[in-house]
C-alpha cells in the first residue's frame, strides 16, 4: 500500500473539472442496464446475475471457517500457468495515471405514458465526475445513499452507458472504443461486488465461476491451463485450491468474497472498482477482507476505486479521497489531508458523526447534525446542491455553482464557495 508515503495530491497541480455538467437529456440509457452491455463488458455482468440464495443440498459439506481455509492454501506451492501469446500492455511509471475519468454524467430518463414514452424529466446520478487512479494506489469514494456512487462504479465498468463524459482506462477512451478494441480495454478495469451471497451464480462451480471470464477473453489462458489458473488464483486469495470443484453455499460468506475477487482478477486487471465490498460481512471478517485487498494491491501492484459507508474503513484503506453529494464530487484530494482538515461542509458533518476510538478526543469532537433529507436527484437545488442543508450558505450558493477546485485557504479540492479547513475532531472551527 503506498498510503503511508502518498503525499501526491493530483488534484492540486489538475484538480478535475467542475460537476457544472450541463443535461444533455438524452436519455440514453441502454434498455435493460446491465443486460444491454452485457456482451461489451464481459464476464463481470453475469455475477450480477446469479439469484443468489444457496439451494441447501442435503448432504452438502458444512461451510468452513476463514482460518482453515486460509491454512490450507498458506501451504500449498504457487506453479506457473503457460500464458497465450498477448501483446505487452506498456508498464506504467508510478506516477501516470491508469484510470482518468472526466466530466461524467449519467442521468437515467423519467419517462410518462404506456406506448408513446415521453421525457418528462431525469435522474441526476451522477452529473459531472472527474478523478484520477495512479498505479498502485487507493480513491475512496465516500457518500450518503443515493450519492451515486454505485451508479459511478457501473459506468466505470460497462454496465451503464454515459450520458456524456470520457472514461480513460491507460489513456484509451472506453466511450469511444467499439467491438473488441472496447472488450480488450475493459479486461484492464474489474468489479468486486457488495454482495457475495448474490453476485454469485448458486449453480456453477467455484472453478466456473472464477474461470469464466476465460470462456470470453479466450487468449488469456490457453484451455488446457485454465483450471491450473483458477486454482492459482483461489491460492492467491487464500482459499484452497483443491475446493475448486465446490459450489459457493459451501463456503462462508468471507469465502464468497475472496472466490468474487478471485473471479474479478481472473482477466489481471490493473484497476478493480470495490463496491462497498466489506458491508455485507460480519466485522471480523471485513477486517481480513480488506487485509486481503492490501495484501493484493502490494504484490499485483493494483490501483483501487473503492466506495464505502464506513468512513473509518475507508480511512484505513484510501491514498485519496472522494467526497459526493448528490451526483457531484464535493471534495477531493489526499486522504489524509482530508481526514485532519476537511473544507467542506458536507466532509466535516460526514467525519463529525465517524465514531472516535480514543476515549480521550470523544468529548472534544465537534458534532455537526446534518438537518433536512437529501433533495431528490431529479430536482436537485440550484447552484450549491448541498445549501438546502449547510448552515453556512449564502445567496451566491444558490446562484452560482461552486467550482471543484484547490482555494487559498485549503490544501485540496473543494466544491464551496466558503471553502475553509476545519478540525472537526478537536472542534477547532
Ligand atoms: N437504473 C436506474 N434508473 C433510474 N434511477 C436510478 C437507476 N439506478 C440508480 N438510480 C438512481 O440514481 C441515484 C444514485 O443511485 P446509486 O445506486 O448510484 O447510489 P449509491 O450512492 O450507490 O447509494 P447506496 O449507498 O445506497 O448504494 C439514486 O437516486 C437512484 O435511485
Ligand atoms: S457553497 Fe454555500 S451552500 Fe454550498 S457548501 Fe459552501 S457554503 Fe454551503
Ligand atoms: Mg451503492
Amino acid at each position: 500500500m503506498s498510503k503511508k508515503t502518498a503525499k501526491d495530491t493530483p488534484s492540486e497541480e489538475n484538480p478535475p473539472a467542475d460537476a457544472a455538467v450541463a443535461a444533455d437529456g438524452t436519455g440514453d440509457s441502454p434498455a435493460g442496464g446491465a443486460a444491454a452491455t452485457a456482451p461489451e463488458t464481459g464476464a463481470t455482468e453475469d455475477a450480477t446475475s446469479g439469484n443468489g440464495a444457496a439451494s441447501g443440498d442435503a448432504g452438502a459439506p458444512a461451510v468452513e471457517s476463514e482460518s482453515a481455509s486460509e491454512s490450507a492454501s498458506a501451504s500449498a506451492s504457487v506453479t506457473e500457468t503457460p500464458r497465450a501469446e498477448q501483446p505487452a500492455a506498456p508498464v506504467l511509471d508510478k506516477a501516470e495515471n491508469v484510470l482518468e475519468v472526466r466530466d461524467l454524467v449519467k442521468h437515467f430518463p423519467i419517462t410518462q405514458g404506456i406506448v408513446l414514452r415521453r421525457k418528462v424529466g431525469a435522474v441526476q446520478a451522477v452529473d459531472g465526475i472527474s478523478l484520477d487512479l495512479r498505479r498502485g494506489e487507493t480513491l475512496g469514494i465516500v457518500g450518503e445513499s443515493g450519492c451515486g456512487k454505485s451508479t459511478l462504479a457501473k459506468l466505470l465498468i460497462g454496465l451503464e452507458r454515459p450520458t456524456s463524459g470520457s472514461i480513460k482506462v491507460r489513456g484509451q477512451d472506453l466511450t469511444e472504443l467499439r467491438g473488441g478494441d472496447l472488450l480488450a480495454a475493459r479486461r484492464n478495469i474489474q468489479m468486486v461486488f457488495q454482495d457475495p451471497y448474490t453476485s454469485l451464480n448458486p449453480r456453477m462451480t467455484v472453478g466456473d465461476l472464477i474461470g469464466e471470464p476465460f470462456e470470453i477473453h479466450t487468449d488469456v489462458v490457453p484451455r488446457q491451463g485454465r483450471r491450473q489458473r483458477v486454482q492459482e488464483l483461489l491460492e492467491l486469495v487464500g482459499l484452497n485450491p483443491d475446493h475448486i470443484n465446490r459450489y459457493p453455499h459451501q463456503f462462508s460468506g468471507g469465502q464468497r468474497q475472496r472466490i468474487g475477487i478471485a473471479r474479478a482478477l481472473a482477466l489481471e486487471p490493473e484497476v478493480l472498482l470495490c463496491d462497498e465490498p466489506v458491508s455485507a460481512l460480519d466485522v471480523s471478517i471485513q477486517a481480513q477482507v480488506i487485509n486481503l485487498l492490501e495484501k493484493l494491491q502490494d504484490e499485483l501492484g493494483l490501483s483501487y476505486l473503492f466506495i464505502a459507508h464506513d468512513l473509518s474503513v475507508v480511512r484505513h484503506i484510501a491514498d485519496k479521497l472522494g467526497v459526493m453529494y448528490l451526483g457531484r464530487m464535493v471534495e477531493y484530494g489526499n486522504a489524509e489531508e482530508i481526514y485532519e482538515a476537511p473544507t467542506h461542509p458536507y466532509t466535516q458533518a460526514l467525519l463529525s458523526a465517524v465514531p472516535v476510538p480514543d476515549p480521550k478526543l470523544r468529548g472534544m469532537r465537534d458534532e455537526i447534525v446534518l438537518e433536512g433529507d437529501v433533495p431528490s436527484p431529479a430536482n436537485p437545488p440550484s447552484g450549491c446542491r448541498f445549501r438546502t442543508r449547510c448552515w453556512k450558505a449564502e445567496d451566491v450558493c444558490a446562484e452560482e455553482t461552486p467550482l471543484l477546485q484547490v482555494r487559498e485557504n485549503s490544501r485540496h479540492a473543494s466544491a464551496c464557495h466558503f471553502a475553509q479547513e476545519r478540525d472537526v475532531v478537536h472542534g477547532a472551527a
